[in-house]
């Protein structure tokens, strides 16, 4: 069976025009922002979005404002018509804008800027990395303008600062979140796994298999998960450590020991110049 290419947009004025005539016909819209290499993680999020909107956009754009000066930018894997083709039969709309139409004056000057938790976890390996996220996300919700976003939980700190944005700065919109995708052996899909070969590939089970430990120790508390945890990434020489902690869902600083109830263990490492990242939800007696 073949189906439809969704109908691809680059300029902003078209994509609205797309998104007018839709609502016009009662549409609500759901809205998936990537940035392509799309994967079965990815597909997961639009399937979510079917289910909640007539209509489902999703935007495929590297945006440089969230990649520091030494990260991977120029070499973010590109991938646009096999991204079409992924999402055939499941996208209507695709928004994927050269940079000079979303910065057209270059960089933008006006910034979000995400608060304290950005210094934490990803924000202290990646300075300047979540108001450049949230810079293009709250651009991306000023130009679909949708019913509902969907975003993955594979992303913890991402997902958690969109829906403090959302409350705070009141965009009229509600943020659905979808559990991970992972392989069949546990490793979370993310675009970045291709650059991995079958030896870092194997190496990089460490981050899940470290998961998977940390919440297996859970009566015992946040240390227990953490000692847990650290035993198997310490195990496998090829992952070096970036951090690894259990948060408090609601403020994403670390639990206390007194902590009790819904928390998350997150972890980052690097496998060779591949910095891979995942996270599990436990619950602590
Ligand atoms: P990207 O890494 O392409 O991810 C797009 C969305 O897919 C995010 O919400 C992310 O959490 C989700 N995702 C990625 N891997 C997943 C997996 N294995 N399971 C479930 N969901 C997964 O995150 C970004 O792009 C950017 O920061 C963006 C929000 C587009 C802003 O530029």
């Amino acid at each position: 069976m073949t189906y439809d290419l969704p109908e691809l947009h680059d300029t902003i004025e078209g994509l609205r025009a797309a998104v007018r005539q839709r609502r016009g016909e009662g549409h609500r819209i759901a809205f998936v922002a990537t940035m392509g290499a799309l994967h079965a993680g990815h597909v997961e999020l639009v399937r979510r979005a079917r289910t909640l909107a007539e209509t489902v956009i999703v935007s495929i754009f590297v945006n440089p404002l969230q990649f520091g000066p030494t990260e991977d930018l120029d070499r973010y894997p590109r991938t646009l018509d096999a991204d079409l083709a992924a999402l055939a039969g499941l996208a209507d709309l695709v928004f994927a804008p050269a940079v000079t139409e979303m910065y057209p004056g270059g960089e933008s000057e006006t910034r979000v800027t995400a608060g304290p938790v950005a210094s934490l976890y990803e924000g202290a390996s990646r300075p300047g990395h979540f108001d450049g996220m949230l810079t293009v996300v709250a651009k991306l919700f000023g130009i679909v303008d949708p019913d509902v976003a969907i975003f993955g939980q594979k992303d913890a700190q991402q997902v958690f600062l969109v829906g403090r944005m959302v409350r705070d700065l009141n965009f009229p919109l509600s943020i659905a979140v979808v559990d991970t995708v992972r392989e069949s052996n546990g490793l979370a899909l993310s675009s970045r796994n291709r650059y991995l070969d079958a030896e870092q590939r194997e190496a990089a089970l460490a981050l899940s298999a470290a998961l998977a430990a940390g919440a297996t120790a859970a009566v015992g508390g946040p240390q227990a998960v953490l000692d847990a945890a650290r035993a198997v990434i310490d195990a496998e020489p090829a992952v070096r450590l970036d951090y690894l902690d259990v948060v408090d869902p609601e403020t994403f600083r670390p639990a206390g020991a007194d902590h009790h109830g819904p928390a998350s263990i997150i972890v980052a490492a690097r496998v060779g110049s591949t910095r891979l990242i995942d996270n599990e939800r436990i619950t602590l007696p």
